[in-house]
């Protein structure tokens, strides 16, 4: 895959040098992300202006607007976003800014509309965001409605998930270029995630910084002491990473014998099997990160997502999605699934807050992935690539191919290098 240079020169993160290093340094010598990555409030502004309005990031499902004129407003690091289906069917978002005073232009959460009129002097934007009535503007020099419609951000759709992008093609390429072999990975498993809805949604206050919710999510070495009833379903030592060239990691875990799938059972349930192909693929579960924050488990019988938005250096929101096949949702129950994820998230974001409290000490420096952890270190591989800021991409691959030593190793790549076949 080609690597993507930016077009123009970058801020790297306040993070050293030395501090990138060490932390992409081959697996068994590396060193975790520095603690001023999870509490400086510098770290964190750049994080918001580097990664977050400059990356593609997951906000929302297709079927949030089902229908031409269907639009929700998303509240997104200050800025309020509308994604509105257009009479073409297309889904795109505006900043909810007027273009003549700046007024917001929509002040409900979602709805149906069929333009939106600014409540202040009754501007009027169609669909598609153009300027269709502005009175008494016909004598202004310099202004054409063309030159005055919504400003839009760039969207797309993958999967039924609607990726927005608020840099433009000069820094950020579209979306299937960006992700690389993400879209490849999925079709290969013929997962079609554009038919699923979503069958329930919890949602945590988590007093920690959003990465060590990711990095949490990106190892099984905590589910002895932490998940009792999980770690009875998936043993926390089976299973193997993937090999992922794109912005994402993931891997699969299989169930212990007798176990089905995540749920306080630990069976179906009833629940109809979505993507497995055969016995093997429908007795595992698979985990993916999607940079920066889609967490993606597909389990045999319901997708789950989570996804933790930042709400400042130290705490995080998550929102845990489940999904079904929308044609089937009304006959499936997920209670069970629903009641397992919340006991687990809950054992999981107790920690996390320990670990956010601990790491703030002035006695933590970072600290070293036990073997168990390659796949924090994977993560934590494309939190320094980012930092970094200099189109630099650090490479994992694999130690040896036997299938029970797949141990990952790293090289980095600096700008416009090849990643090797
Ligand atoms: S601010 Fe929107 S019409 Fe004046
Ligand atoms: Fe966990």
């Amino acid at each position: 895959m080609a690597l993507v240079a930016p077009a123009a020169p970058r801020t790297p993160a306040p993070i050293s040098p030395d501090e990138l290093e060490r932390i992409r340094a081959p697996f068994r010598q590396a060193t975790l992300l520095p603690a001023r990555a999870y509490h400086d409030q510098a770290v964190y502004d750049w994080e918001v202006e580097e990664i977050f309005l400059r990356d593609w990031i997951a906000v929302g499902r297709a079927e949030e607007v089902p229908e031409p004129g269907s639009f929700v407003l998303r509240e997104l690091f200050g800025e309020n976003v509308i994604l509105v289906r257009g009479r073409d069917g297309v889904i795109r978002a505006f900043y909810n800014v007027c273009r003549h005073r700046g007024t917001a232009v929509e002040e409900r959460e979602c709805g149906r509309a069929v333009r939106f009129q600014c409540p202040y002097h009754a501007w009027i934007y169609d669909l598609d965001g153009h300027l269709v009535r502005a009175k008494h503007t016909e004598d202004l020099e310099d202004f054409t409605f063309e030159g005055f419609g919504l400003a839009g951000i760039r969207c797309e759709v993958w999967g039924g998930f609607v990726f927005l992008c608020f840099a433009g093609e000069d820094l950020t390429p579209p979306l299937r270029e960006y992700l690389g072999d993400w879209f490849d990975h999925h079709a290969g498993f013929g997962r079609d995630m554009s038919t699923l809805a979503r069958a329930a949604r919890l949602t945590y206050d988590v007093g920690a910084n959003w990465k060590i919710v990711a990095e949490n999510y990106s190892e099984c070495y905590h589910c002895p002491p932490v998940h009792k009833l999980l770690n009875r379903l998936t043993p926390y030592d089976l299973g193997e990473d993937f090999l992922a060239e794109g912005p994402w990691k993931g891997g699969w875990m299989p169930f212990a014998e007798g176990c089905e799938t995540m749920s306080i059972s630990g069976t179906l349930d009833g629940r109809p099997l979505l993507y497995a192909r055969d016995v093997n693929e429908a007795r595992r579960i698979y985990y993916y990160i999607l940079w920066p924050n889609l967490i993606v488990s597909v389990h045999p019988d319901y997708v789950l997502t989570h996804q933790a938005w930042p709400d400042g250096p130290d705490r995080s929101t998550v929102h845990c999605d489940l999904y079904v096949e929308a044609d089937r949702m009304g006959a499936i129950d997920v209670s069970g699934a629903v009641e397992f994820w919340d006991l687990t998230n809950r054992e999981d974001y107790h920690v996390v807050e320990m670990q956010q409290r601990g790491t703030r000490s002035r006695s933590w420096i970072a600290g070293r992935y036990s073997n168990q952890e390659a796949s924090v270190h994977a993560f934590d591989i494309m939190v320094a690539d980012r930092y970094a800021n200099d189109g630099s991409h650090t490479v994992r691959g694999w130690r040896t191919e036997t299938a029970s030593d797949r141990r990952l190793v790293t090289r980095i790549l600096g700008p416009g290098q090849q990643q090797p076949d």
